[in-house]
C-alpha cells in the first residue's frame, strides 16, 4: 500500500518506460498475459491501462467501483461498453493517429499479398511444389490501375487511398460522410461493392457495421474481387466468405482480424486464397511503443487532473 491511486495494468504494453506514471500511481498487473481473473486482480483500482483484447463490460465495472479511467491501447473501442462508462463515469481514452499508417500499410500489404497470391507462393515453394517453370503457374490478379472500394473513410481509410493513388488505384469509398478527399469519391455501400476489384474494410465495429459483409452483399460484390479485412472480425460473416472464396465468388481475401482471437474459424485454414495474419495491423515496434506513450500520457493528465488527450467516453 503506497497511498496512491492504483493503476492496473492488464497486460504488459510494448515499449513502455513507466517512470513517470509509477511517481503518481501504484502499478499492478502488466505481466505478459493478463491475470485468468484480472477484473477480481483489479480491485481497487482507480484507473485501468487495457487493450482492443480485453473487453470492459457492465460486469467489470460492477467490479471496479472506484475506477475512474480506463486507458485503451489501440484506437478500436468496440470491446468497451461506452454506455455504461457514462453512466458510471467513467473516461474512456483510446489511442488514435499513431497506428494510421501501420494499419494503412498493413492494409496495402494484405491487398497485394491476396491479389499476388504470396503467401501462396511461398508455401508452395516450402512444399517442393516448384517443379518446373509454367507461364501459366500461379497467376495473381492484376493490382495497379483497378478500382479499389474503401468501406470505412476516417484517418486509416484516408492513408488506405493515399496510397492507392501510388498504384493508379481509382478509389470509391463508403463512408456516413462525405469526407470532401480529392481523388476518392464517395458511393452507397452497394455500388462500392459491385464496382470494386479490391475492397478494404477500414471501418470501426459498430452495431451498423457488424456482419456488413452478408452473404447477400457478397453476392453482389464483382466475381473474383478481393476483400481484405483490417478493421474487426464481426464486420464480416466468416462462413459467407469462406463459402465466396471456395466458390470464386471472391478471388481472394486478407484477412487480420477474427471475431473471437486468437481463434481463427476453421473454414479458412483449408483454403488458400485467403492470406491470414495475426492482428497485426498496427504492429510495428515503432507504432506500438507509440502507442504505449499515449496510455502513459492519458494516466499522467488523469493524475494531475488535466483533460483528456483523445476522450471517447
Ligand atoms: C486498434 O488500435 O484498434 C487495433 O486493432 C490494434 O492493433
Amino acid at each position: 500500500m503506497t497511498g496512491k491511486p492504483v493503476v492496473y495494468v492488464v497486460r504488459a504494453l510494448p515499449g513502455a518506460r513507466w517512470d513517470a506514471v509509477a511517481e503518481r500511481f501504484e502499478i499492478r498487473g502488466g505481466g505478459a498475459r493478463p491475470a485468468p481473473d484480472w477484473p477480481g486482480a483489479a480491485g481497487g483500482a482507480r484507473a485501468l491501462a487495457t487493450t482492443y483484447l480485453d473487453a470492459v463490460t457492465p460486469a467489470v465495472l460492477d467490479r471496479l467501483p472506484g475506477l475512474e479511467l480506463v486507458a485503451s491501447y489501440g484506437v478500436g473501442v468496440n470491446h468497451v461498453d461506452l454506455p455504461a462508462c457514462r453512466a458510471r463515469g467513467v473516461r474512456v481514452t483510446n489511442t488514435p493517429g499513431v497506428l494510421v499508417r501501420a494499419t494503412a500499410d498493413m492494409t496495402v500489404a494484405l491487398l497485394l499479398a491476396a491479389a499476388r497470391r504470396l503467401a501462396e507462393g511461398d508455401r508452395v515453394i516450402r512444399r517442393g511444389g516448384w517443379i518446373e517453370s509454367d507461364p501459366t503457374f500461379l497467376l495473381g490478379t492484376e493490382f495497379s490501375g483497378k478500382t479499389l472500394g474503401v468501406v470505412g473513410f476516417g484517418q486509416i481509410g484516408q492513408a488506405v487511398a493515399r496510397r492507392a493513388a501510388g498504384f493508379d488505384l481509382r478509389v470509391l469509398y463508403a463512408s456516413p460522410r462525405d469526407m470532401g478527399v480529392a481523388g476518392a469519391e464517395r458511393v452507397p455501400l452497394d455500388r462500392l461493392l459491385a464496382e470494386s476489384d479490391l475492397v478494404a474494410l477500414c471501418c470501426p465495429l459498430t452495431p451498423e457495421t457488424r456482419g456488413l459483409v452478408s452473404r447477400e452483399r457478397l453476392a453482389r460484390m464483382k466475381r473474383g474481387a478481393v476483400l481484405v479485412n483490417t478493421s474487426r472480425g464481426p464486420v464480416v460473416d466468416d462462413a459467407a466468405v469462406a463459402e465466396a472464396l471456395r466458390s470464386g465468388q471472391l478471388g481472394a481475401a486478407g484477412l487480420d482480424v477474427f471475431p473471437d482471437e486468437p481463434r481463427v474459424p476453421e473454414a479458412y485454414l483449408g483454403l488458400d486464397n485467403v492470406v491470414l495474419t495475426p492482428h497485426l495491423g498496427s504492429g510495428t515496434r515503432e507504432t506500438r511503443a507509440a502507442m504505449t506513450a499515449m496510455v502513459l500520457e492519458e494516466l499522467l493528465r488523469f493524475a494531475r487532473g488535466a483533460p483528456a488527450l483523445h476522450p471517447v467516453a
